[in-house]
């Protein structure tokens, strides 16, 4: 995409679309956030979305579609069994990924439970560059381990590392010997890198981890879901990928893999999830799965119209003008906050701009979960939802103890699309705020814990009357109405 130039200033984002449908969004006061914030528990995925300004707390399923998506759906063949609109996915995602079986499932989830359920037993390994909650819920759920191999430098908030992604190679050969690689049930990558801030794989690095794998007999597979934004970087950040299309930067790190499942939810911005087999009869020994969990091999459990909104989307996530939205925009969000000194996860990756909470509000304890509390705040200040990525998405020790997160952030999630420069100024004003006024946020302890995933459905409560004084600092600026 050219950038687009300007007479009197700077570059900035430029859309290549134009809005169609609109959605009307209501921007409740100040005193009512705090107390739709204190009935949901202080966990932003238990707001009612009627009460949020702005949605950022996922790209997941809220992508905008496209107009040739949504006339896509108005051409389904809907068939319990052998629907041609499945053969038309099937068909697209060979042609872009070059693996010729197609095992449909209903989201992300669905094909992470039919991995673990296929290669995950009891005292198995999985190694990774970093986990995804879903996919390490379903790997331990079934005796298995995970290990994340990220190189170091991944986990260093402030950094000018383009592919902050890569797996460590010295840290994965040395696991496949400590594990044996028959104990390796397989080696998985994430492109890009969710719970690190939406960091790109450079594509050398698939390469080096697929060859070390596939010495060791070890089976390699790609999660896709976030895999457009890692192409934009790997286009934008990597001379040896500058001249190539897209399709060809696909091409190259799909032939490296023996499996690549997504969630379709991101990757295609519709709503669904495929697994991808190289093997055929490494295919045949999951397909038993797809109906078991899913629905027969031909829909998966999705409607047979989004599987035709995702066979187009997956077309428009090879083009350079479609997938360059979201890491601009987020760009421009984190270029902006980290100049007024907000700490950010730098360089800006996918998904959205990700707030490093242990530097901003390091005054509470990990036990308190800053990240949840900071999360809490930028509901009250702003109608913003974001979401709490840190301590309070692992899951509890075996002990019963805490395992403190690596890394503590708030991830303002910029779907695809959606939101306007303007309203991207909005967030960008009100976490300034906020980051002036740290020193009012406090913790927050659970009064529900649920034993998994406890992030999505758990209750808390603050520590201290911290969300009023915080209310009333915000007020006593903005007024009543804001
Ligand atoms: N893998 C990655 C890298 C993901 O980001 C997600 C979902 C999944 C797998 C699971 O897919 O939601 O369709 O079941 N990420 C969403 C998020 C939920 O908000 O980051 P799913």
């Amino acid at each position: 995409m050219p950038e687009i130039k300007f007479y009197d200033h700077e570059p900035i984002p430029m859309e290549m679309h134009k809005v169609k449908i609109v959605q009307q969004l209501n921007l409740l006061p100040t005193r009512q956030r705090l107390e739709r914030i204190k009935e949901a528990g202080f966990n932003t995925f238990q707001l009612h979305n009627g009460d949020i300004f702005m949605d950022m707390l996922t790209d997941s399923g809220v992508n905008a579609m496209s107009d040739e998506q949504l006339a896509g759906m108005m051409k389904p063949d809907d068939a319990y069994a052998g629907s041609e609109s499945f053969f038309r996915m099937a068909k697209k995602l060979e042609e872009i990924f070059g693996i010729p079986y197609c095992l449909p499932a209903h989201q992300g989830r669905a094909c992470e439970n039919i991995l673990a359920t296929r290669f995950v037993t009891s005292g198995k390994c999985v190694i990774m560059n970093y986990h995804f909650t879903t996919t390490k819920a379903h790997i331990t759920r079934l005796g298995g381990h995970v290990e994340e191999l990220v190189k170091d430098e991944g986990l260093v908030s402030k950094s000018d590392l383009p592919f902050k992604g890569d797996i460590d190679l010295d840290k994965l050969e040395a696991c496949i010997q400590k594990e044996g690689a028959d104990n390796v049930a397989f080696m998985r990558i994430e492109a890009g890198t969710n719970l690190i801030g939406g960091q790109p794989v450079s594509v050398q690095n698939f390469k080096d981890a697929c060859a070390i794998a596939r010495k060791h007999g070890v089976l390699s597979v790609l999660d896709a879901s976030l895999l457009q934004d890692n192409l934009y970087f790997n286009k934008t950040r990597d001379e040896a990928c500058k001249d190539m299309s897209i399709r060809e930067i696909t091409r190259e790190i799909a032939d490296q893999f023996d499996i690549i499942y997504f969630s379709a939810r991101k990757f295609g911005f519709a709503r669904g999830g495929a697994i991808l087999v190289r093997d055929e009869a490494l295919y045949h020994s999951m397909e038993d799965l797809v109906p078991m969990f899913e629905g027969f091999l031909t829909y998966g459990g999705m409607s047979i119209r989004e599987i035709e909104a995702m066979t187009v989307g997956f077309d428009e996530s090879m083009e350079m003008d479609v997938i360059s939205q979201g890491p601009q925009f987020i760009k421009y969000c984190v270029d902006q906050l980290d100049a007024y000194g907000v700490p950010m996860i730098t360089p800006g990756g996918g998904l959205g701009a990700h707030v490093d909470a242990i530097q901003m509000v390091g005054h509470i304890p990990q036990e308190e979960y800053p990240s949840g509390a900071l999360t809490a705040a930028f509901y009250i200040c702003g109608g913003i939802r974001g979401m709490e990525r840190g301590t309070l998405s692992e899951e509890r020790n075996p002990d019963g103890s805490e395992r403190l997160a690596s890394m503590e952030l708030v991830r303002l999630a910029l779907p695809r699309r959606v939101f306007t420069l303007s309203q991207v100024e909005y967030v960008i004003d009100r976490v300034k705020w906020v980051y002036d006024h740290r020193e009012l946020i406090g913790g927050l302890r659970f009064v529900h814990e649920p034993a998994t995933l406890r992030f999505f459905t758990g209750k808390l409560e603050p520590t201290s009357d911290w969300p009023e004084k915080l209310a009333e600092a915000f007020i006593a600026d903005f007024g009543e109405d804001q």
